[in-house]
C-alpha cells in the first residue's frame, strides 16, 4: 500500500488494518481478558458510571472481538455490538455462540451507524476514538443514538504522549508501538496516526471538550483504572507492564441531558 488516493481511503486502510489482525487480536493481553481480576476490574468500572444494565440497550460501537460487548452482556445490558471489519465480527459472533450469549453483532460504520435516532440507553467504545477519522460527526451521531439521560463511557488513552518508560524503552532499543505486531504493521499503524482526527496528542480534556461541543453534559474524566491495568500487567514483561501503569489511559463518561 503506497498511498491514499480515490480508490483507497484512511477509512478502507482502517478496516484492512484490524481486519489483518482479527485472528490473532485475542491473544494480546489488553484486548482480551486473561484473569478474574481484570474481569472485575472492568465490571466496577462499568458499574460505577453506567450502573448494572437490568435489560437496558447497550451499543458497543467498533465492537472487534466482542470483549468490551461481553462484559456488558454479563452485566445484564440488551447488547449490540458494531464493527466495519468483517473478520472482526466474524470473531465476536464465534464467541458469542460459543458463551451462550445473545448478543446482536452487526457491520457498521461508528460514525453512522444507521441505527434509530434515541434508542439506547449507554453506547460503550474501547479503543476507537483515537482511529476517528471525522470525530465531531461520530460524537454528533452517538449523542443522536441515545435516549434522553443516556449516557456515553468511552476507554481510551493519550498514546501521542510518551511515558517515562516507553522514552527510556525506545532509547534503549525497544520496538515502538505493540510488541506483538507482525513486520510492517507498526509502520502501518503510524500511518494511520498520521491521517485521523487525533493525529498528535489525545488528551482526556480535548476529548471532552468536543463532546460538550455536540450537546453532551456532565463530563467525568476517570483515570483510575489500577483495577484493569494492574491484572493486565502482570501478565505481561516487565517493560510492558510498566508502561501499561505510567501510560495516560483513562476512561470518560457523559451524558446526554
Ligand atoms: C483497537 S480495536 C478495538 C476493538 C474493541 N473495541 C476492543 O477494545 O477490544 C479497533 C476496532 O475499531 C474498529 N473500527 C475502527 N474505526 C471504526 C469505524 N469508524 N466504524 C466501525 N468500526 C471501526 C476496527 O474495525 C477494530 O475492530
Amino acid at each position: 500500500m503506497s498511498g491514499f488516493g480515490a480508490n483507497y481511503s484512511i477509512r478502507d486502510e482502517i478496516r484492512e488494518f484490524w481486519s489483518e489482525r482479527a485472528a490473532t487480536f485475542d491473544q494480546s493481553v489488553g484486548h482480551e481478558i486473561f484473569s478474574e481480576a481484570e474481569r472485575r476490574g472492568w465490571h466496577q468500572l462499568i458499574r460505577k458510571h453506567l450502573g448494572d444494565g437490568a435489560g437496558r440497550k447497550a451499543l458497543d460501537l467498533a465492537s472487534g472481538t466482542g470483549v468490551i460487548s461481553h462484559l456488558l452482556h454479563d452485566m445484564g445490558f440488551a447488547v449490540t455490538g458494531a464493527d466495519w471489519s468483517e473478520a472482526m465480527l466474524a470473531q465476536a459472533r464465534a464467541k458469542s455462540l460459543q458463551r451462550g450469549s445473545n448478543i446482536r453483532f452487526i457491520m457498521r460504520d461508528a460514525e453512522n451507524t444507521q441505527e434509530p435516532r434515541a434508542s439506547y440507553d449507554v453506547i460503550t467504545n474501547r479503543h476507537l476514538v483515537w482511529t476517528l477519522v471525522d470525530a465531531s460527526a461520530a460524537f454528533e451521531e452517538w449523542f443522536e443514538l441515545l435516549k434522553p439521560g443516556g449516557k456515553l463511557l468511552i476507554v481510551d488513552g493519550n498514546m501521542g504522549r510518551k511515558s517515562w518508560v516507553t522514552r527510556l524503552r525506545l532509547r534503549f532499543g525497544g520496538k515502538p508501538g505493540h510488541g506483538n505486531l507482525a513486520p510492517g504493521m507498526a509502520e502501518r499503524l503510524q500511518r494511520i496516526r498520521e491521517h485521523v482526527h487525533f493525529s498528535g496528542e489525545m488528551p482526556a480534556e480535548t476529548v471532552v471538550a468536543e463532546l460538550l461541543k455536540v450537546g453532551f453534559v456532565d463530563p467525568v474524566i476517570d483515570r483510575q483504572l489500577i483495577a484493569i491495568h494492574w491484572p493486565q500487567a502482570r501478565k505481561m514483561s516487565f517493560w510492558r507492564g510498566l508502561e501499561r501503569l505510567t501510560q495516560d489511559r483513562f476512561a470518560i463518561c457523559v451524558r446526554k441531558p
